[in-house]
This record gives structure tokens, C-alpha cells and sequence, in this order.
């Protein structure tokens, strides 16, 4: 069984790459065969791939409009992630359309629904074409792990007024989630002395992962 998980947002730095690495190394050290199709010029997750972690996780880089469907079908089993660009793009476009989850995330202190709204409509389009439903979920990212702020509050409802479904688990900020990338190694294996509050981290992205996985 095989299933394909599309972070995408038109908005740059909202956090797909982050969510994505988070949600590969989890699924992983839980045993899934996770495949990270990376469709972010910048290449973070064949970057990351270079460095020491043991998590067996594929990562295959030079993702591009032309080759995107070619690399889905390829995989037999478990996770395919696509880690997408913050544009709106016919590569953008191919992999929602192959996806069985779009996974919006949503910088909190940043957002406005407005932005959310420009990749669910291009979700919608796909939908016509592909004839089928494309299920997507909403994730504010970058939380405070300890305060609500009211910009979230507001964001949340704005969501929910227009039939947006918001996650409800939220990747939270945390010096870990940029650790990983900084030390190209997973969040299991980085190490304490370095980094601060690393079970907190693995707590939250477990969660996002059940969530997202569910
Ligand atoms: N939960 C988090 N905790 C801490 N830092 C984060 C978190 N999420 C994202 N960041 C940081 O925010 C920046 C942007 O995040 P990321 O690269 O994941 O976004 P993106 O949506 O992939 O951006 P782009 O559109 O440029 O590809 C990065 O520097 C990343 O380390
Ligand atoms: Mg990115």
C-alpha cells in the first residue's frame, strides 16, 4: 500500500520543507518506508540526505513538472512525501493531483486565510481534472509551544468560517525543527548537549505525524 502526501502552500517559508522532514523522520523511525520527493529548488531534504542519519530514508532530488508522476508511480510501497516549491506551478499542480493528502502548512504570526485560499483552489482544479476528491488539511506552523496568540485565534476562525479543515495538532517552533537541517541528521539522533528540549520536539511532531497519518 502505497500513500502520497503533497506539502504545498503558495506562501514561501511557511513551513513545507520543515513539515516534511519532520513528518519523513517519524515515519521512519516507526519502521514506515518513507520516499521524500523533493521538489523545493533549494534541494533541503537531498542536502539533508547528505549528511550522517541512519534513518533509511530515500530522498530523490531533480523533482520536476516532467518527472514528478514518473517517481510516484516508480514507488511500490509505504510514504512518498513531496516537499513542493512556494509558487504555484504545473509541478505544483501534478503532485496534488497525484496526492492522497495535501498538507497546507501556515505560518502563524504571518497568515492571512487569503493565502491558504490560493492553493485550495488550485486543489479544486486538480479536483475537475482528476475527478476525484483530493482531501487537504490546513497546519499553523511555527506555534508558540506555550501561548496562544490571538492572531491564531482569528486565524482559526476565519478557517473554520469558510469550511477550511485546520489540523488540530500544529508544528510547533523549535530550535530541533531547524536543527535537523543545520546538522543533516534526524530529530532521534541529534545531539542533547547541542540542542535544547529535543523530547519536547519528538513529542509535537509525533503528534503532527499521527495526525496527518490518520
Ligand atoms: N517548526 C519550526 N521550528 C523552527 N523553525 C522552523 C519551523 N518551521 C520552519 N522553520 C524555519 O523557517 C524557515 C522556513 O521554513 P521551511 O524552509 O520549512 O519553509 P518552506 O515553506 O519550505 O519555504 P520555501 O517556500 O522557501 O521552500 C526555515 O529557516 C526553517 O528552518
Ligand atoms: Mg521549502
Amino acid at each position: 500500500m502505497k500513500q502520497v502526501i503533497a506539502f504545498a502552500a503558495s506562501k514561501g517559508g511557511a513551513g513545507k520543507s520543515s513539515t516534511c522532514q519532520i513528518v519523513a523522520e517519524v515515519l521512519s523511525h516507526h519502521g514506515q518506508v518513507v520516499t521524500i520527493l523533493d521538489g523545493d529548488p533549494n534541494e533541503p531534504q537531498v542536502r539533508w540526505r547528505t549528511g550522517t542519519s541512519k534513518l533509511p530514508i530515500t530522498v530523490i532530488g531533480d523533482i520536476t513538472e516532467n518527472n514528478v508522476v514518473k517517481h510516484i508511480n516508480a514507488v511500490d510501497e509505504g510514504y512518498v512525501l513531496i516537499d513542493l516549491e512556494g509558487v504555484a506551478s504545473r509541478l505544483v499542480a501534478r503532485a496534488i493531483a497525484k496526492a492522497d493528502l495535501v498538507v497546507i502548512p501556515f505560518q502563524a504570526s504571518t497568515l492571512d486565510a487569503a493565502e491558504a485560499g490560493k492553493t485550495i483552489n488550485l486543489i479544486t482544479e486538480e479536483e475537475e481534472i482528476v475527478e476525484r476528491k483530493i482531501p487537504f488539511k490546513v497546519m499553523l506552523s511555527r506555534t508558540s509551544p506555550v501561548i496562544k496568540t490571538r492572531l491564531e485565534t482569528d486565524l482559526a476562525a476565519q478557517l473554520e468560517r469558510n469550511g477550511l479543515p485546520l489540523m488540530r495538532n500544529q508544528l510547533n517552533e523549535r530550535a530541533a525543527f531547524k536543527s535537523v537541517f543545520a546538522y543533516k541528521t534526524s530529530l532521534y539522533e541529534l545531539d542533547p548537549e547541542k540542542v535544547n528540549g529535543i523530547p519536547k520536539a519528538i513529542e509535537n511532531a509525533e503528534a503532527v505525524t499521527k495526525e496527518i497519518v490518520s
